[in-house]
């Protein structure tokens, strides 16, 4: 019997991550060929003990430590890399996230290298949306895996439909209408993603699928739905709170001084505006169609329909 694969997975306690290191230890297919190294800073944690109970081996590690990471992932085949804008906010902070994970990974002769890349979209729209830095940082990261030769797909995860149920769309009050509020028209279009379930669809398919994706992005998403679309779908599920359910184009002033009353420093307010102008402004994946990503795919990826009527922020709802 030839000794099992190990694919490093960064970020297993995460959306991405977890969802990556579940379907490893979890699918038949995967499971039989594969064992997960799931890496965090804190093995301690619940969510790190839980995957080490399905059979995951727990390694700490930090991106910001290369030496560390080379010791996760010695002697993987392949490794999962995910890099968090959001925890520090820093565009160059993450950029050399990312290099440190490349480096660790080429340096351990890592034979396919997945990392969780997004568009430079200051690029894919000529300027217009040059402050989309979580987006920018990832698009370097990838180019920067590519000039270092390592043999990498690039995995862009779409929209996660996570950011909607009780977030942008949510009731103000119990006697008021859910409202679905985004600083975008009515038609733009989201390209609907659920990273928790279907980041693992997506890796299991590049890893099973690697010569074919060799090189290659594969876009993480279920289909493109525009606010209207995402609206209909859930009043469809619950015709009686969805009612009266609305859509309310956020005019730009009032999304961003939202954020800034939140205690969302001014230039992150800004990035979020351009991050959704983006949808209609150019395209999240720059117009991209998903019908190559799709096809790939072996298992069915999630729908709205389905996230929305799963979602804690909906149960109750009729
Ligand atoms: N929200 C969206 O619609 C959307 C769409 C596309 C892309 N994204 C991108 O998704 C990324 C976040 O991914 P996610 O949602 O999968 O993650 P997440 O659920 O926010 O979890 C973050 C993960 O990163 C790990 N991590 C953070 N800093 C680390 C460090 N210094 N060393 C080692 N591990 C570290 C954490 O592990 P421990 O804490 O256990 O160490 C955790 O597992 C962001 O960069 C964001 O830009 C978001």
């Amino acid at each position: 019997m030839s000794a099992k694969r190990v694919i490093a997975v960064l970020g297993s306690t995460g959306n991405q991550g977890g969802s990556v290191a579940k379907i490893f230890l979890n699918d038949p297919k995967l499971k039989k060929d594969w064992t997960v190294r799931a890496i965090t800073r804190d093995i301690t944690k619940d969510s790190a003990k839980k995957l080490e109970s399905q059979g995951a081996e727990l390694v700490a590690a930090n991106i910001n430590d290369g030496s560390s990471l080379a010791k996760a992932f010695s002697g993987a085949a392949a490794v999962f890399g995910v890099t968090n804008y959001w925890e520090t906010m820093s565009k160059e902070g993450e950029e050399q996230q990312g290099r440190t994970i490349v480096d660790a990974a080429k340096g351990a002769q890592v034979q396919h290298f997945i990392y969780s890349s997004l568009i430079d979209v200051a690029k894919a729209t000529n300027g217009k949306l040059a402050k989309v830095y979580h987006f920018d940082s990832k698009a370097a990261v990838e180019q920067y895996a590519r000039d270092s030769g390592i043999p990498a797909t690039f995995f862009q995860p779409g929209f996660f439909m996570s950011n909607l149920p009780g977030q942008m769309l949510s009731q103000e009050s119990p006697d008021k209408p859910w409202t679905l509020a985004l600083p975008t028209p009515e038609t733009a279009p989201f390209p609907m993603f659920d990273a928790e379930a279907d980041t693992g669809k997506f890796v299991k398919a590049i890893v099973l699928k690697r010569d074919e994706v060799l090189g290659k992005r594969v876009l993480g998403a279920t289909v493109y739905q525009t606010p209207a679309e995402i609206l209909a779908d859930f009043k469809t599920a619950f015709p009686n709170a969805g009612k009266d359910a609305k859509f309310f184009s956020l005019p730009h002033e009032m999304f961003t001084a939202a954020l800034k009353g939140k205690g969302m420093p001014d230039f992150a307010a800004e990035e979020l505006l351009q991050n959704f102008r983006l949808m209609d402004e150019g395209g999240y994946f720059a117009g991209e169609k998903l019908d190559w990503s799709l096809s790939l795919l072996e298992d069915k990826p999630t729908t709205w329909l389905e996230h929305l009527k799963a979602a804690k922020a909906f149960q109750g709802l009729n």
